[in-house]
């Protein structure tokens, strides 16, 4: 056995064992990742797991939607073999139509159940909460609101800032549309559409909380949190806000990889799940990225504690919010879109 070998035996030896029975002397083959996740940290990922496994892998990059609705269209012709998307809304769109393959059982053990597929097609990765962060020379942690159903209110005119793109913000408008009905959702895009100030991107819009050009920002923690890692907290202009209210401000969601059933790499894409969802692989995610590793032996360096974040009914994103597609005709129906 080479040392190469040995090593990849610690990152899944189902996956490895079956591998050396279909090709024992071969090379292994290229991976392919359909990555709608930050680049930085899944390229991270990628050559760490290359260091311990000998398997290259490349991406294509895209919006996580973009990208499962592209393998719908290649079919069997697909050449992903895995895709990684940062919510999970387009995982259950693959799993439901049936193209992804189930994920070896000691690599779902990783990750506590709440975070997977009951079927075991897919897995998440990471988590991520709604956060607002606010610039306190603008305004104070105690005037800020405790839900996000206050936005439409005319006190928060020109307050604050959202990202009508962001994926989460779009899981946040999908979540309150299943919890309170498309009429109150509607009623509440109206209002943010009257009151808030929209941003590209959820950096674009820290950015301005920081520059003291607006007092708040609807982003994900992970924005403020690797700026802070970056720069030190106590030299940042603004401030993280959590409502602590299990409101939908709070929302957590979870980003998740899955094997595409077309892949003609199983085993070697079967390694790379066992590696993302290792101690090794979930350590590194999180270092680079600031977002929430799902394997809780995993350390969070300066996060939130993972078990103090209290998102709304004490629940998470999976399958109950999975409708990404009624919040973009409501945005479109107000004419946010
Ligand atoms: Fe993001």
């Amino acid at each position: 056995m080479s040392n190469s070998v040995r090593t990849v035996s610690k990152v899944s030896a189902i996956a490895l064992s079956t591998m050396m029975l279909f090709s024992p002397l071969s090379a292994h083959a290229d991976l392919i990742i359909y990555n709608g996740q930050h680049k930085t940290a899944t390229i991270a990922l990628i050559d760490a797991f290359k260091e311990q496994s000998d398997i290259k892998v490349t991406t294509r990059e895209g919006s996580s939607n973009e990208l499962a609705h592209q393998i719908v269209e290649e079919g069997k012709r697909s050449p992903a073999d895995i895709i990684y998307t940062e919510e999970s809304t387009p995982l259950i769109m693959l799993a439901n139509k049936g193209l992804l393959s189930e994920i070896d059982a000691s690599t779902l053990e990783n990750i506590p159940a709440e975070y997977r597929d009951e079927h075991g097609q897919w897995v998440g990765l990471l988590a991520r909460s709604r956060v607002l962060a606010y610039n306190p020379e603008l305004i104070k942690e105690d005037e800020l609101p405790t839900s996000v159903q206050d936005l439409t209110e005319s006190e928060w005119k020109d307050k604050f800032a959202f990202v009508k793109t962001s994926g989460a913000f779009q899981k946040q408008l999908s979540a309150m549309i299943k919890l309170e009905g498309r009429e109150t959702a509607k009623a509440w895009l109206e209002g943010l559409k009257e009151n808030g100030k929209v941003y590209r991107h959820n950096k674009a819009a820290l950015d301005a909380v920081e520059r003291g050009e607006i007092p708040f920002a609807m982003i994900n923690n992970y924005y403020w949190d690797s700026m802070a890692r970056e720069k030190g907290a106590d030299n940042l202009n603004s401030r993280l806000y959590f409502m602590g209210t299990e409101d939908l401000g709070d929302l957590v969601t979870v980003s998740g990889a899955a094997i595409l059933k077309s892949s003609k790499n199983q085993d070697e894409a079967q390694a790379f799940m066992a590696f993302a969802t290792s101690e090794a692989g979930q350590q590194i995610l999180t270092d680079k990225s600031a977002q929430y590793p799902l394997n809780s032996k995993v350390d969070t360096k300066g996060l939130k504690p993972f078990s103090e974040l209290t998102p709304p009914n004490g629940t998470l994103d999976l399958g109950e919010y999975s409708d990404g597609k009624a919040a973009i005709e409501l945005l479109q129906e107000v004419g946010l879109l």
